[in-house]
């Protein structure tokens, strides 16, 4: 089996994915949605982009490669009634399934970062978005010291060395590598922005229970926490990431969780 796919099959994100309805939706609204607008929301898990953005007229196809978030978000969709929003599985490094040229907008946030092969995305982002079309990423950033960033740093202290040859998905967050991948697919560096941008992770309860949310839940930290329970070293994972959560927590009651994490939006002009 793709280690890729399993790794994402093996969790349950929609479950991490509650915490961030409000940031997607606050998103897809800046993202001058028309109605009839085809946009493709790659690696788009449940659907916290694709849905917005259907609910605004577009229309959507949301790409993944889980088939368990695929399901949830033919689901959501459905119990949505909408009829403008379709899911399918799919690998952002090879999108044979899609014709050229055939979306206005494709958006994919801390999704496409996660396939291997980061070129080949580039290039099957670039393929199939219009000319004159548009990709907008969302990318978490190496070394940021906000919730995710640092997630994945601590998981990844906790987990065996990668194989060889593998590339961060981390490396999505660095602008000089977006360059190089975007350019070498063809497209003009001026055409390339940046900014940086907040994800907000809402939760109903303190920052303890999301942090057992991520534990059972997000594939990246369940694994490093088989990893360190092999090693006998979970007590320490689970405290090192602990402290994390509850420092990074800004909500005003202890019972509810509110944390912004940084990322870096990524605009590619076609
Ligand atoms: C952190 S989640 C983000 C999901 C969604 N975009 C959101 O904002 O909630 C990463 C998503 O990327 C998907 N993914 C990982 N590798 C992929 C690949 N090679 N092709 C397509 N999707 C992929 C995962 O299955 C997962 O749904």
């Amino acid at each position: 089996m793709n280690p890729n796919k399993a790794l994402w099959e093996k969790g349950d994100f929609t479950r991490i994915a509650e915490s961030m309805r409000e940031s997607g939706e606050a998103l897809v609204k800046n993202l001058g949605i028309t109605d009839g607008l085809k946009v493709l929301d790659l690696g788009c898990g449940d659907g916290t982009t694709a849905l917005p953005a259907a609910r605004l007229g577009a229309d959507v196809l949301g790409v993944d490669i889980a088939s368990n978030l695929v399901e949830a978000g033919n689901k959501r969709a459905k119990s949505l009634g909408l009829t403008n929003c379709k899911f399918q599985e799919g690998d952002a490094s090879d999108l044979h399934e899609l014709r050229d040229d055939s979306f206005d907008l494709v958006v994919s946030i801390f999704g496409a970062m996660f396939a291997p092969k980061p070129f080949d995305v580039a290039k099957e982002m670039v393929r199939v978005t219009r000319p004159g079309g548009r990709i907008v990423m969302g990318n978490w950033i190496p070394n940021d010291p906000t919730l995710v960033a640092q997630i994945l740093k601590i998981s990844s202290s906790y987990s065996p060395a990668p194989p060889e040859g593998f590339i961060s998905p981390m490396t999505w967050g660095m602008e000089d590598n977006v360059i190089e991948r975007f350019t070498s697919a063809g497209v003009p560096k001026e055409k390339i922005s940046f900014s940086r941008d907040t994800y907000t992770f809402n939760f109903p309860g303190p920052p303890s229970d999301l942090l057992a949310v991520f534990r059972t839940y997000y594939g990246p930290t369940m694994n490093a926490f088989e990893a360190a329970e092999a090693n006998g070293r979970a007590a320490d994972l689970q405290n090192e990431l602990e402290v994390l959560f509850n420092g990074q927590n800004a909500s005003p009651s202890k019972d509810a969780t509110s944390i912004p994490a940084t990322f870096l939006r990524v605009s590619v002009a076609l």
